[in-house]
């Protein structure tokens, strides 16, 4: 065990003065997490929670010895039911060093309670003289890291355990009952054997959770479906990049559809991003503008960009009467007739993010129907051309935007009522604008979308960036209730966090 502590000490030394891995460009992650020192203390105190509550209570394997004592003679000692009752830790740290990311637990305090029990014999009294009994076991000065690296493995991320050691200083041992003989016994003999049977145990479990979190990192899918119609491809993008205060994950992030037939599209990332970093918080995600524009353009593929207008707030609008004086062809052809209008959007909406908020551009189609006996007619068709900005922002537990409309521009796409002034339908189109999508689009962006957070773990002191094209969360992550956590599976714990927030 002592090379390997020998190595952890040197490499939790040299860590902070090295600067590690080169930073690379991932061309095709649009998705960026970024996890902070600070980040990775708070996730070292749950796992080291996380470990202590699998030790306690573990029982290690019976040992036994034959031993020579004097004046009693060959003495057969089995110490049994070896119980860790307790592991107190006095400190703990992790660093990011060159060749991984380094736990260190130091000053640690295992309590321990055995039976033990001997028989004896001696060439002088022909009789056996056995006794038995409990102890107390205090090791102490524990001192126990490990060594584990992110690797990229197609998409997912494969945890490597490099090293690890478990070393304990000294042991304090409790007789009830028991001779004197015995006592020194146990120190002389078996002390070195209960001590290594301790950093065994601990050194299992360490293999045994890397290995639970490496199949849990593992078992993560490189697609979540969205819904019916798109997929969010979370494939991780080369290997994590760890430098001396951070870890990055990159995330492809684009969306794609589900049916086959789409082509997907060819994304550039662009430039890095260079976001002012105020006082770190534990995570950051950047979304990239392209991740939005992958969405629009899954949805609008997939036809899910239409929709039929048939009531608005000033109903009247939507019969011919109302439009006797204005567009007296329509009412001449249909009189009292109702209309709906068939809005469809043209081309995928555009988002980009700039450095202050979010702007989307879109293109509508509003095709004017109007409805006389049972029988669709299409009239005429106006073209939109929208611009508004989304204002983000975090409410609570949510991401929240609110939509403001820019501009809008309009044109008339054909008619068969013969001309039409654009001013007269500009009053109706400002009319649905105002009152029928926009506020329809606020009830949606008002419900906001959940930040990462699941029931036990919650945000402290989110933010939002923007810095063109990235779209930044940044968050400290805080226990609520995690005596619920440790039940959740790991899609829930890990994953859905994640999705949701997007
Ligand atoms: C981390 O590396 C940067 C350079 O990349 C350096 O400026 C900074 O001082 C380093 N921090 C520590 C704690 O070593
Ligand atoms: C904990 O560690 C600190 C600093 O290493 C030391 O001063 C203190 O005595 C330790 N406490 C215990 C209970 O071991
Ligand atoms: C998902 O992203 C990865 C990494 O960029 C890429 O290799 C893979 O082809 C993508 N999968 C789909 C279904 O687009
Ligand atoms: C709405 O208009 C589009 C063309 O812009 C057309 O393909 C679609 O069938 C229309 N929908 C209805 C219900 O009339
Ligand atoms: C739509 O409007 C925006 C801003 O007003 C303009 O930049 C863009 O070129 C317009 N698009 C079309 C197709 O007219
Ligand atoms: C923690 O969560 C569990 C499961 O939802 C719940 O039963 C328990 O009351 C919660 N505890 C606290 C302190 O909120």
């Amino acid at each position: 065990m002592a090379p390997t502590i020998l190595f952890l000490l040197l490499s939790s030394l040299f860590i902070s003065t090295s600067v590690v891995g080169l930073k690379q460009h991932h061309d095709d992650g649009f998705i960026s997490v970024v996890i902070s020192d600070k980040g990775l203390d708070f996730a070292k105190d749950f796992l080291i929670e996380q470990a202590i509550a699998s030790i306690v209570p573990s029982q290690l394997p019976d040992i036994e010895k034959k031993v020579k004592v004097p004046l009693v003679g060959k003495a057969q000692v089995v110490l049994s039911e070896i119980i860790i009752k307790g592991i107190q830790i006095n400190t703990s740290s992790v660093n990011i060093g060159e060749s991984g990311i380094v736990l260190v637990v130091s000053g640690a305090t295992a309590d321990l309670t055995m039976n033990w029990r001997y028989n004896a014999r001696t060439s002088l009294v022909p009789i056996g003289i056995s006794d038995s009994g409990t102890a107390t076991v205090k090791a102490e000065d524990l001192l126990v890291g490990l060594t584990v690296n992110l690797k990229n493995q197609e998409g997912t991320l494969k945890l490597i355990l490099l090293d690890y050691g478990c070393h304990v200083g000294d042991l304090s041992i409790k007789l009830s009952g028991g001779a004197a003989w015995l006592y020194q016994v146990l120190i002389d003999a078996f002390e070195g054997n209960i001590a290594s049977a301790v950093e065994e145990a601990i050194s299992k479990k360490i293999r045994e959770g890397i290995a639970q979190f490496d199949t849990l990192l593992q078992s993560l899918p490189k697609t979540v479906s969205f819904d019916k119609t798109a997929l969010l491809n979370v494939s991780f993008v080369d290997n994590p990049v760890l430098t001396n205060s951070s870890i990055e994950l990159e995330i492809n992030g684009l969306f794609t559809g589900r049916s086959k037939v789409l082509v997907p599209q060819t994304y550039y990332r662009g430039s890095e991003i260079s976001v002012p970093r105020g006082s770190p918080r534990m995570i950051e995600i950047s979304v990239h503008e392209n991740v939005l524009n992958s969405a629009s353009s899954v949805y609008f593929t997939a036809g899910s960009m239409q929709w039929i207008v048939d009531e608005i707030p000033d109903q009247a609008l939507l019969n011919t009467a109302e439009w006797r004086f204005i567009v007296p062809q329509l009412y001449e052809q249909y009189p009292n007739a109702d209309m709906n209008l068939n809005v469809s959007v043209s081309s995928p909406p555009v988002i980009q993010v700039t450095d202050k908020d979010v702007k989307g551009s879109i293109i509508l189609d509003i095709i004017i129907n109007v409805l006389e006996a049972g029988e669709v007619i299409p009239v005429a068709c106006i073209s939109v051309n929208i611009s508004a900005s989304i204002d983000v922002e975090i409410a609570r537990s949510n991401i929240v935007g609110r939509l403001e409309l820019d501009e809008f521009s309009i044109y008339l796409k054909w008619s068969k009522i013969g001309k039409l002034h654009i001013q007269t339908i500009q009053s109706l189109v400002s009319n649905v604008l105002k009152t029928v999508l926009i506020p329809f689009l606020n009830s949606e962006l008002k419900k906001g979308i959940t930040l990462p957070m699941v029931n036990g773990f919650g945000l402290e002191n989110a933010g939002i960036l923007y810095a063109h094209p990235w779209i930044m969360v940044y968050s400290d992550v805080a226990f609520l209730n995690h005596s619920y956590l440790t039940q959740k599976l790991a899609y829930d714990t890990l994953y859905k966090p994640f999705i949701s927030f997007l």
